[in-house]
């Protein structure tokens, strides 16, 4: 370890990129097929860590989500909402499998085209990707089982539009209750991370899974609003910015469709005076800086006691210091690249909000790679409640933290916010974990940990973050009328 950077030297670690296989270009995949985009306009996905292009990718017009949303009714009425059950189970289950068989491969994929670590994609996105499939496989012949006393029916064509921040994980969100209780789906990744959901439809088409039961359809906003406008789709979920999700609200007001929304954060993360501080200098860091910061339920707010406040603050920029930043291929690196350049802009604009609103800005010092979109992890101190970077989703490395002296005073904060998706409460005692998660007007709150998924435990917000849950019975309850 060197005095001046605090940090042990490993040597780099690639994982390796001569096993996956990507091709030039993509086109949609519709109807079981690979389709040409009407318009014949493709975009670029590049790897926000090099810069360099990866792939070409088709931008769906009107007339293809037109195309797409007919397929998925088609397969619809004719075929997997008359199949049993336990035979569309066989199918989600073959898909789950077939994912496993890719993981690694999948798991490079989604570093190269996001920028997220691979320790990240490999250990955390594609597993818990896998897991979702698996789980929701398991119920699609136990639905009746699942709501008991209630007369259940599927919904119909779905149209899902996702996020960039876990690409492959928000298709299988998505995806799999939606399959398992006998929908069929239009789904449009986000325009920087389309490449794993493209692999998931060959995986989808390998698993000899009905044509025109998932369809995937790539491109910008505007073919996430020939979704979201469709006259014949029964049920849109959407997770994304805020603002999105309250254009999709106006546009679907007053016609039969059913929504989900799942919206930004600005999540506290509450320390109090008896926790393990080295165990939770340990959750803010992973709160935070995990992903970068793109995690809508980031603990981008630190409440801590004030009576802990200076040694926390001190361990936590130690172990920042510590943080290894730098290739998403590294098996080493923590923080890897920023998800695109608009994203970057926007982290930095907020940034120089910070500085100028008056709270004391902390950056590790570590070099940024010459190419690619990167960010130091930044903590702000003496920061305002009413500041904008205490009010604002930032969506990237940036803590704003923020001292208390009472229960009640941090209560008050934590809840002083557009946003209500996630908290966190680090604590010896169990009553103070029981008190404040029945005051914290949060849709999961963690205790002792941050950042723990599972696809049996639902996930979703209130206020402005949004509206419906995803996993266990309740992401399912979404796919049912
Ligand atoms: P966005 O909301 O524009 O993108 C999300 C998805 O919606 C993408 O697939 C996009 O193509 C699609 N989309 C865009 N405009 C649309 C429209 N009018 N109709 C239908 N679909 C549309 O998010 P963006 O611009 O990538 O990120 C902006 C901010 O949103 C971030 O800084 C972050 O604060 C927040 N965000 C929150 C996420 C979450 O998980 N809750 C995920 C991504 C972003
Ligand atoms: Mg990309």
């Amino acid at each position: 370890m060197t005095e001046s950077n605090n940090k042990w030297e490993y040597a780099p670690s690639l994982e390796s990129t001569s096993h996956i296989q990507l091709k030039e270009r993509y086109d949609l995949f519709i109807d079981g097929k690979w389709v040409k985009p009407s318009d014949n306009r493709y975009f670029s996905s590049i790897n926000p860590a090099t810069e360099e292009k990866i792939a070409e990718i088709a931008w769906a017009s009107d007339a293809d989500v037109d195309l797409a949303v007919k397929a998925a009714r088609k397969a619809y009425t004719e075929v997997w909402s008359v199949m049993k059950p336990s035979e569309r189970a066989k199918y989600i289950f073959r898909i789950a499998r077939l994912m496993q068989e890719k993981a690694r491969e999948l798991a490079v994929i989604e570093t190269l085209d996001g920028g997220k670590p691979i320790r990240e994609s490999r250990d955390i996105d594609i597993p818990l990707a896998c897991n979702h499939f698996f789980y929701y496989a398991g119920w699609a012949d136990k639905l009746q089982d699942a709501f008991p006393q209630r007369n259940i029916q599927s919904l119909g064509v779905a149209g899902q539009i996702i996020p960039w921040n876990f690409p492959l994980l928000m298709a299988a969100w998505k995806i799999a209750p939606a399959l398992a209780a006998g929908n069929t789906v239009v789904l449009k990744p986000a325009e920087s991370t389309s490449l794993t959901a493209l692999k998931l439809a060959e995986i989808i088409e390998a698993s000899g899974l009905p044509a025109g039961v998932v369809n995937i359809v790539t491109g910008h906003g505007d073919t996430g609003a020939a979704i979201v406008n469709h006259p014949d789709i029964d049920k849109i979920a959407f997770t994304g910015s805020t603002s999105v999700g309250k254009l999709i609200q106006k546009a679907v007001a007053g016609t039969a469709k059913k929504v989900s929304l799942e919206l930004g954060g600005k999540s506290a993360n509450i320390v109090l005076e008896d926790a393990p501080i080295d165990q939770a200098v340990e959750g803010i860091v992973n709160g935070i800086f995990f992903n970068q910061g793109h995690v809508c339920c980031a603990g981008s707010r630190l409440y801590v006691q004030e009576s802990i406040a200076d040694e926390v603050v001190r361990k936590l920029k130690q172990r920042m210091e510590s943080l290894y930043l730098g290739n998403p291929l590294d098996k080493n690196t923590d923080i890897g690249a920023i998800n695109s350049k608009e994203q970057l802009q926007t982290i930095e604009k907020y940034v120089e909000i910070g500085k100028k609103e008056g709270a004391d800005m902390y950056q590790v010092t570590c070099e940024l790679p010459a190419k690619g979109f990167y960010c130091r992890p930044t903590i702000f101190t003496n920061v305002a409640q009413s500041s904008v970077i205490a009010q604002e989703e930032i969506f990237g490395p940036v803590l704003t933290v923020q001292t208390f002296r009472t229960i009640d005073e941090v209560i008050q904060k934590a809840n002083n916010s557009p946003y209500g998706l996630a908290a966190g409460v680090w604590t010896d005692k169990g009553s103070r974990i029981f008190n404040l998660t029945s005051k914290l007007r949060a849709g999961v709150v963690w205790a002792n940990t941050y950042n723990k998924f599972d696809p049996a435990s639902p996930f979703g917000g209130y206020k402005e973050s949004g509206f419906g849950r995803e996993g266990g019975l309740h992401g399912l309850e979404a796919y049912l009328k």
